[in-house]
């Protein structure tokens, strides 16, 4: 079983960090979802990453960097691994780090050649959650500069958002394999909203609970759509996300007619809806909550707690089409696919 330490205990930040700098790998609490991290400058690190995962090598991990003293604390994290930050990219870090975003950047030759899945580019985030800023400060002393680090989920299913989530998906490893760090459930829910900067506009790549007004807002200009020419990421595959069961999205009114339908027939259904209706007893609901950051919040949690429950369908409504909500309708819809 993997070593877990409560990340409160600052010996075990201190155990974490020295565990980094050696090479191992650690699951660190960030603001969005847990992340199995490594050391990015290390081959050897990062390919265990890949291999723990299951994740095909050709997909690049995102590198988190401390904040550092005093304004722009990044910027030296940022240089080391970034040949060129455009005018647009500075200000959405500025606007937006340390916190839930990632820019892609073009790489600088020789560095992080790995965790950037052999891409010309490279993924930068600098999180905001005190358990990972504690953790990539003491990494860094010890000569770690960037910490590769995937959503902590064996691939293509559920991120994890609690320290519980990630040593069920890694249980297979060896305490001295992995430490994880238990910084309790993450407050964001979701992962971190992407952006590629590596063209002359910003793009978006993933959404997430920055919204792309606040991009707009922040950068001056418009954000692009995705096109074929933007990179392949493996957050955008269309089916991602998956739990056991089979997710569903209806909205509220097909909902309330199939479970008229089904009569006592649902019990092999889980639901997660907001609005109210019948369904027979024993089947498992939870309230989808009214506020889109709430309802990130839990929504990872949520869908595997339904799946727990042995069902072969999740059916979850539709959520509401407002911008708010674009990064949970966005996992939802890789769920159902
Ligand atoms: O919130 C998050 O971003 C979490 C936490 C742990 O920081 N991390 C996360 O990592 O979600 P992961 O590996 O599950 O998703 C990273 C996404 C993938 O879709 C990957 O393809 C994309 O970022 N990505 C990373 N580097 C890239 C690059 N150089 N070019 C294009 N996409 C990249
Ligand atoms: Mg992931």
């Amino acid at each position: 079983m993997p070593l877990l330490l409560k990340a409160a205990d600052p010996a075990a930040i201190t155990t974490a960090a020295q565990r980094l700098a050696a090479g191992s790998l650690v699951g660190m609490p960030t603001e969005t979802v847990y992340g199995l991290a490594a050391d990015a400058d290390n081959a050897t690190a990062v390919h265990r990453i890949f291999e723990a995962k299951g994740r095909p090598a050709d997909h690049p991990l995102i590198v988190h960097l401390a904040a550092g003293d005093g304004a722009q604390g990044w910027r030296a994290g940022v240089d080391h691994y970034a040949r060129d930050v455009p005018p647009f990219a500075a200000a959405l870090m500025q606007a937006f780090w340390p916190g839930p975003l990632t820019l892609i950047l073009p790489r600088r030759d020789g560095v992080a050649a790995v965790a950037a899945g052999g891409q010309d580019s490279v993924g930068l985030r600098c999180p905001s959650h005190p358990v990972a800023q504690a953790l990539l400060s003491a990494a860094a002393a010890q000569g770690v500069t960037g910490v590769a680090a995937p959503s902590a989920n064996r691939f293509g299913r559920v991120s994890p958002t609690t320290a519980a989530h990630v040593a069920e998906e890694f249980s297979a490893l060896a305490d001295e394999d992995l430490l994880i760090l238990d910084g309790g459930a993450c407050p964001v829910g979701i992962e971190s909203t992407i952006v590629d900067c590596t063209r002359a506009h910003p793009v978006l790549l993933r959404p997430g609970m920055v919204t792309v007004a606040q991009l707009e807002a922040a950068c001056g200009q418009p954000l692009r759509e995705r096109d074929e020419a933007a990179p392949r990421a493996s957050g955008t595959l269309e089916s991602h996300y998956a739990p056991r069961a089979k997710v569903r999205l209806m909205d509220a009114k097909q909902l309330r007619a199939a479970f008229q339908v089904l009569g006592s027939d649902a019990k092999h259904i889980a639901v997660y809806a907001r609005s109210t209706f019948e369904t027979a007893r024993g089947v498992p609901r939870r309230r989808m909550p009214d506020d889109a950051a709430a309802a990130a919040q839990e929504l990872f949690a949520v869908l595997r707690e339904l799946d727990a429950t042995g069902v072969n369908l999740i059916w979850v409504e539709t959520p509401p089409e407002d911008q708010a909500w674009d990064g949970v309708r966005d996992r939802l819809q890789r769920a159902a696919a």
